[in-house]
């Protein structure tokens, strides 16, 4: 039986002294009369935070936010979102920018190191990046133990909790050199991981990175060429895939983000908590849309069917959800889905695919979510997985390799927000507690007596 909730109110305060202005928060519980100041601690851009650390002990409350939609769960200083707005940055650098005038290494250099490359920084890492992409060759053996047909995300999963089991010379967390050099060898060879996944479900021959190429080069290289005869990757695909891992290298702290922190928080190595975040990142509702998009407007199949869809999203008793639509920050359109847009009409006429039907079925169910009002009122924007599939899909990348090539793009922010969680001298595990509203203690009753 829950008593009524007693409320309690809440004032702002200034307190200040010689050394610095600590504003708080007053919480005055109207059942016993207490009252509590709660510090404010002030960030460099976005919400302030209301410090409820001392919260349980001072108060004998927790507080309650399931799916954290109002909790700060660290301080991070790698990636801002503004939600409103539409804002997206990596360590202060707008995406838009680096979308357009840099490229994943870069970016991948600038999440891990806080700065952007030197020309001279940037050929050091893309140099120790390559020369860490090739995998121990039992690994190869790894592979023959999944099933043709499994999913490349069990794959991955499987494959990259492994590496723990390979690399025992970058399993001590609390070592910086080891850390790196673990969080360098997972940016490296989830390329060659994820192709060889795809080899493997296709029953070709692994292919292995080549020196000389970049990255995104290499990995579609490794996708693609056999080893019959020279196979040529086009730079036009090449770029948009290099600005598509771009787009999802990191983001503040979303699900499979979190899931790397709290799995860490534990003290696990650096491969099992990567596992963990692609476990995370394969659920529809995470990263797992973009296949889900593909798979939708492929079912819609044709403009004239888009109301029929939108009817049914809007309808509380269809569990039909417009995938790659709505977003748990964006209340604005995702700077990002802007990006593939642009990005799936270059790689669309530059394969002579204009026509491509799931890009028209794709803009005509933007075009009528956007006028209508139950998706305005609710604030409902394509997302990042909305155009994402369109891409692949015009690559001739297989729908169930979509979340693959995310995880493989999103490793390098799981992996700087771990470094992050693991350098930062507060970092504790992560505990949650809970609401309990089960059975309050009661007497056993023996199977003769029920
Ligand atoms: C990613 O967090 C990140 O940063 C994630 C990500 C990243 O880079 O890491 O950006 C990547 O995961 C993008 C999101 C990909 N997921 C999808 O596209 C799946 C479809 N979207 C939804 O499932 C949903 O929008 C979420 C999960 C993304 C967000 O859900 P929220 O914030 O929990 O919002 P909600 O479920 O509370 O929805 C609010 C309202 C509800 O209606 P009411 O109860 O108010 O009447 O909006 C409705 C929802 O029913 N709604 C949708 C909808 N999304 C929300 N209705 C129809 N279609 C949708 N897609």
């Amino acid at each position: 039986m829950h008593e009524k909730a007693d409320t309690v109110a809440v004032t702002t305060g200034e307190t200040s002294d010689c050394e610095s202005k600590q504003d708080h928060l007053t919480l005055i519980d109207h059942h016993n009369g207490q009252s509590y100041d709660l510090p404010i601690i002030y960030g460099s851009v976005g919400p302030n935070v209301i410090d409820v650390r001392r919260l349980y002990t001072d108060t004998g409350y927790f507080t309650f936010d399931p799916g954290f939609t109002a909790t700060a769960s660290c301080n991070s200083k790698i990636t801002f979102i503004d939600g409103e707005n539409g804002i997206l940055l990596y360590r202060g650098y707008p995406i838009q920018d680096l979308a357009e005038y840099s490229d994943f290494m870069e970016v991948s250099y600038l999440l891990l190191k806080g700065e952007l490359p030197t020309a001279a920084e940037k050929a050091r890492f893309e140099h120790d990046i390559t020369y860490h992409s090739m995998l121990n060759e039992q690994i190869a053996y790894f592979y023959r133990g999944f099933r043709r047909d499994a999913h490349p995300m069990a794959v991955m999963c499987g494959v990259v909790g492994a590496l723990s089991a390979f690399y025992h010379d970058s399993l001590d967390i609390n070592d910086s050199h080891q850390r790196m050099i673990a969080s360098y060898r997972l940016v490296a060879k989830m390329p060659t991981i994820a192709a060889w996944t795809y080899k493997y479900a296709v029953g070709q021959p692994f292919i292995y990175p080549r020196n000389e190429m970049y990255y995104a080069q290499n990995f579609l290289h490794m996708m693609f060429a056999t080893p019959c005869e020279p196979y040529h990757v086009s730079s036009v695909l090449a770029r948009a895939l290099d600005r598509i891992l771009m787009l999802h290298a990191d983001h503040e702290q979303n699900a499979s983000t979190s899931t790397v922190r709290l799995a860490g928080s534990s003290g696990a190595n650096p491969f099992a908590c990567i596992a963990a975040g692609i476990a995370s990142l394969w659920g529809p509702a995470h990263g797992g849309a973009n296949e889900a998009v593909v798979s939708m407007l492929t079912a819609i199949g044709d403009k004239c069917n888009v109301p029929e869809y939108v009817r049914r999203a809007k309808d509380k008793s269809d569990p039909f959800r417009l995938m790659g639509f709505g977003h748990r920050v964006y209340k604005n359109y995702d700077p990002r889905a802007k990006i593939m847009q642009r990005t799936a009409h270059e790689v669309l006429d530059a394969l002579d695919k204009k026509d491509e039907p799931l890009l028209a079925v794709a803009l005509e169910l933007e075009r009528i979510a956007l006028e209508d009002e139950y998706f305005v009122k609710r604030r409902l924007y394509p997302n990042v997985d909305f155009y994402s599939g369109i891409i692949f899909n015009a690559m001739r990348i297989p729908t169930t390799m979509f979340t693959a090539i995310f995880a493989l793009a999103r490793t390098v922010g799981w992996i700087s927000q771990w470094n992050e969680m693991i350098e930062d001298p507060g970092q504790k595990i992560g505990r949650p507690r809970q609401l309990y509203s089960g059975q309050g203690p009661r007497s056993f009753k023996r199977l003769n007596q029920r």
